[in-house]
């Protein structure tokens, strides 16, 4: 079933999440919804803030990234099979010297901006099943998986931008928050009564 996305403004997009545990209610329903509901969007990462739940879940699959002829092949062949679900996750730690790369969020429709961070990033978190992980990823992996993680801590990667662009996004994002936007995909506007 595909979820509606909350939409920038939304008060759930600013909560740091809580911890789940394998009782949480339906996840064995939820997890599919939001693979659908994210490909449906056409993302490549959809946390379970932007479906409206203050959870630390987050999911990626970079597939789509793997066609782009400026990765190397080895690069290509790794964001092709990635597909992962991220429960309880924590930043151990994140190395390297800031790169930029032009983001986007499915929660933020047509706004792209380049963002700065770390390209090394080491995680913890349990799988589905709820087994333990703590994996290093680099380059585009970490990106998006840095980008998700915000996501469960309230973060959103306008956040990041230097005060000048936000003050020139301002307008564009108060016009989002009230739905006043065109979106091929469902989502739910904090400013406006009715969702669409
Ligand atoms: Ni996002």
């Amino acid at each position: 079933m595909i979820l509606p996305i909350v939409a920038y403004g939304d008060p759930v997009l600013r909560k740091v999440a809580t911890d789940i545990t394998k009782e949480y209610p339906k996840l064995d329903t939820l997890i599919p919804n939001m693979w659908e509901t994210m490909y449906n969007a056409h993302g490549v990462g959809l946390a379970a803030p932007q479906v409206g739940l203050p959870i630390r879940l987050f999911m990626v699959d970079t597939s789509p990234f793997s066609d782009d002829e400026d990765l190397s092949k080895e690069e290509q062949e790794q964001l092709k099979g990635f597909k992962k679900v991220f429960i309880n996750a924590k930043i151990e730690e994140e190395t390297g010297a800031e790169w930029d790369f032009n983001e986007g969020c499915l929660s933020i429709p047509d706004i792209r901006e380049d963002v700065k961070r770390k390209p090394e990033v080491t995680i913890s978190y349990l799988d589905e099943n709820f087994e333990p992980h703590t994996e290093t990823y680099n380059g585009l992996l970490a990106r998006v998986i840095q980008h998700e993680y915000d996501h469960i801590e309230g973060v959103l990667f306008t956040d990041k931008l230097s005060s000048l662009k936000k003050r020139l996004l301002k307008n564009r994002l108060e016009k989002i928050s009230k739905g006043k936007i065109s979106v091929d995909y469902k989502m739910r506007f904090p400013n406006i009564k009715k969702a669409r």
